[in-house]
């Protein structure tokens, strides 16, 4: 292979020098976390929660938890402003962010909707494809004193909890989210992730998926196949 595109095909693994923290003590002290897996987080527009909360709305149960696929009809429905093309435009956002390079086409395995109640897990798990995420489509009220609720390994009680590595010193393991309604994550589909149950009243329904991306600079050998 030229030279030059070998090069350019392996600086998508090369990091960025965003200092992720300081200590202002004379003199500064700046932290970088240049390795791993990056997790993005973007607002989904209220309009399409709301199509999608509509659908889903008759379909969950009112007090057990159950997962729904979403039927290509409603993935698809809204032209343009539908929830696919949405996905696909932020996966093009994050594979720019991530890797400098645009995306040719994105194929959704599955896209499914999660809800759930007081006391139930998402145990440990990855997804297949290239790229998951998931997006909050409702929250449940936690009980008062909860939120500070932790399990072994300090995983967060309600929150979704992405894990790596096992635990090695002076190095990170986990990162907590709190489901916000709107708020969505995209991430590699080999990440661990947990959502872990709750205390509290109402719903937590949430949306994933699982999609397959090619890049216009993906040789063919590196291309997934489907
Ligand atoms: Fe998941």
């Amino acid at each position: 292979m030229d030279h030059s595109i070998k090069s350019r095909l392996l600086k998508k693994y090369e990091a960025g020098h965003d200092v992720c923290q300081t200590q202002g003590e004379n003199p500064p002290m700046e932290f970088y976390s240049p390795f791993g897996p990056m997790i993005a987080k973007v607002q989904m527009p209220d309009a399409l929660l709301e199509r999608i909360n509509a659908y889903a709305d008759d379909k969950v149960s009112a007090s057990e938890g159950r997962e729904l696929l979403l039927p290509r009809e409603v993935s698809s429905g809204g032209g343009d402003a539908s929830l696919a093309n949405h996905i696909a435009s932020m996966i093009g956002r994050y594979l720019a962010g991530m890797e400098n390079t645009r995306v040719s086409r994105v194929d959704f395995e599955n896209i499914w909707i999660v809800s759930q109640y007081a006391g139930t897990p998402s145990p440990v798990h990855f997804h297949t494809g290239d790229i998951s995420g998931v997006l909050y489509l409702k929250v449940p009220q936690i009980d008062e004193g909860e939120e500070a609720r932790t399990y072994i390994s300090g995983r967060h009680a309600g929150y979704v909890n992405f894990l790596i590595g096992g635990k090695q010193r002076f190095s990170k393991s986990l990162v907590r989210f709190k489901p916000q309604v709107g708020d969505f994550y995209i991430f590699p589909g080999w990440l661990l992730h947990v959502a872990e149950p709750f205390r509290g009243s109402g719903e937590r329904r949430s949306l994933a998926f699982n999609a397959f991306v090619t890049t216009e600079d993906q040789p063919p050998a590196e291309r997934p196949t489907r």
